[in-house]
């Protein structure tokens, strides 16, 4: 089983980046624990800045992967591009946020992916990604 974990812009800051808000623990962290705890799953991480390279990431394993976890970060709620690349390809995709952004500011409120996400985790903190791989296996 292959899965890969997307995060978008400003994720690569984890654990410095506003700990209030996302926690104190960096992503590579977590990310090595997870991997332990899932070792059957063939797990990968992507993180980019760029809004194309989240595209053509989605393009090089959507037909291919069995899963894709995506925290798009703020292009969650801009990226139309970004959502008809998951409308594009045929691996399922499940929307993950580290806060609850129902209970921040209103511009976070909509996302353009969850109507073509297969599933949305939103408000667990890291735990959401594991929330995610659990509901792909
Ligand atoms: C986020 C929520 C977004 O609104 C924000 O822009 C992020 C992180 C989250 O994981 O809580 O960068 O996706």
């Amino acid at each position: 089983m292959k899965v890969l974990i997307i995060n978008g812009p400003n994720l690569n800051l984890l654990g410095t980046r506003q700990p209030d808000v996302y926690g104190a623990t960096s992503f590579e962290f977590y990310y090595e624990n997870l991997k332990k705890t899932f070792h059957q799953v063939e797990l990968e991480y992507f993180q980019s800045n760029v809004e194309g390279f989240i595209i053509d990431k989605l393009h090089e394993v959507g037909f291919s992967y069995d899963g894709i976890i995506l925290n798009a970060g703020a292009y969650t709620h801009t990226s139309i591009a970004i959502a008809d690349a998951i409308s594009a390809i045929s691996t399922p995709v499940i929307e993950v946020h580290i806060s609850n952004v129902h209970k921040r500011e209103p511009f976070r409120h909509h996302s353009y992916l969850s109507s073509v996400c297969k599933g949305v985790i939103v408000g667990f903190g890291l735990d959401g990604y594991r929330l995610a791989l659990e509901a792909i296996l």
